[in-house]
């Protein structure tokens, strides 16, 4: 029996022993094999990888608040960014014999021996956001249309500049624009998928010459920020702006795909003047709606950020991991973009949305995601 079977066994047990009327059901702790055991016994470990940015920060904290709302403890760790301490940590989980597992990876690629060993053990894991490659041992994957989210960072990018108007028709200006392009850290599976429906929204344009990308730096890996990090992304401004912007030309736009990325690229800008003396500031993309950059995007400083709801993601995962922990089959809602390279996963996705300062309030503020005295002050209380 796996131990998904056996958690359901033991929810099953406490649920007829709850029915007849005897005592003890929901209090006892003394194991699945016991009789005793509800779904309070059951220990669901929750893997994250950073806390530097607040994303992760809300998505852990709503994972565990709906796992513990469902009756299941939660185990829930951050690794710092750092693959050998998440590595441990998933390591741990199995030890301690909890029952289910739901991942961020930090580097997709290197949970193999870590979902083998789950596996052996009868743990079923849930990839969360990030998908894990590379294992037959993922069994499901809750995410955004990352895909999309791409396509949506290059077209806010499009929109910013004139070329595109807000319904997706063609806009009045005609360039050329001079756009610098950022993608993600590349041992992280979405950053290829954002830089796809990016890269494919904007190629058109490249391709007539309305925008130019002066560097000539159109690969991802050269594109690339290791670990989606401010500082990383600052340093690669401040290069392109020394080596191809030293001529008095300026930059109009920069693709970001994450708003951490683009605070990096603004204080890149700003130091060299971008904002401020009648420069403007060129037209930025991000992602996550992280609450400094919802500020800077109010202040007209960012010009947009690609809104995903964490809340529902959380509400995905806990749904997911109770269907697994009873025995059932997640309900997926695509079966067929997420080819991990062994296995397609199946998955449930979720929409996005472009925020710019012109939908703050409908898309961030009404939908209780912040309230506005946490937009003016760029920090969520
Ligand atoms: C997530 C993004 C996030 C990025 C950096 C990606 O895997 O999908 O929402 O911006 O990681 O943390």
């Amino acid at each position: 029996m796996t131990r998904r079977y056996l958690a359901a066994f033991a929810a099953g047990l406490a649920l007829t022993v709850s029915a007849c009327g005897g005592g003890g059901a929901g209090t006892g702790s003394d194991g699945a094999g016991s009789g005793g055991a509800a779904d309070g016994d059951i220990t669901v470990g929750v893997a994250m990888p950073t806390q530097t940015s607040e994303r992760w920060i809300a998505d852990g904290n709503n994972v565990k608040a709906g796992l513990e709302a469902a009756g299941y403890k939660v185990d829930l760790q951050y690794a710092n960014d750092d693959i050998p301490t998440q590595s441990q940590q998933i390591d741990q989980m199995i030890t301690k014999g909890d029952d289910l597992l739901i991942v961020a990876a930090i580097d997709g690629t290197a949970l193999t021996s870590q979902l083998s060993a789950a596996k052996a053990a009868g743990i079923e894991v849930i990839s969360y956001d990030r998908l894990i490659r590379g294992s037959a041992d993922v069994d499901f994957y809750v995410s955004f249309d990352n895909y999309n989210v791409g396509v949506q960072q290059g077209t806010s990018v499009l929109q910013g500049l004139g070329l595109l108007n807000p319904d997706g028709s063609p806009g009045t200006a005609t360039g050329p624009f001079n756009v610098e392009l950022f993608a993600g850290s590349l041992d992280d599976n979405n950053a290829q998928f954002f830089w796809n429906g990016a890269m494919d929204t904007m190629k058109p344009f490249i391709d007539s010459g309305k925008v130019v990308v002066k560097s000539g730096q159109t690969s991802i890996d050269q594109a690339a920020i290791l670990r989606w990090q401010q500082e990383t992304a600052q340093r690669r401004m401040e290069d392109l702006l020394t080596s191809a912007y030293n001529d008095g030309s300026k930059v109009d736009g920069v693709l970001s795909p994450y708003d951490g990325i683009s605070r990096g690229i603004i204080t890149a800008l700003q130091n060299a003047g971008y904002g401020g003396g009648g420069q403007a500031m060129p037209i930025i993309s991000g992602q996550d709606a992280e609450i400094a950059s919802v500020k800077l995007i109010n202040d007209g400083v960012q010009y947009a950020t690609v809104f995903k709801d964490t809340r529902k993601l959380a509400e995905q995962a806990v749904t997911a991991s109770s269907a697994i922990l009873e025995g059932n089959e997640p309900e997926a809602n695509d079966t067929e973009t997420y080819d991990n390279g062994v296995k397609v996963v199946p998955s449930y996705l979720l929409e996005s949305e472009i925020v710019t300062k012109d939908n703050i309030k409908s898309a961030l503020i009404d939908t209780d995601y912040y309230t506005q005295a946490e937009v003016d002050a760029g920090q969520a209380s």
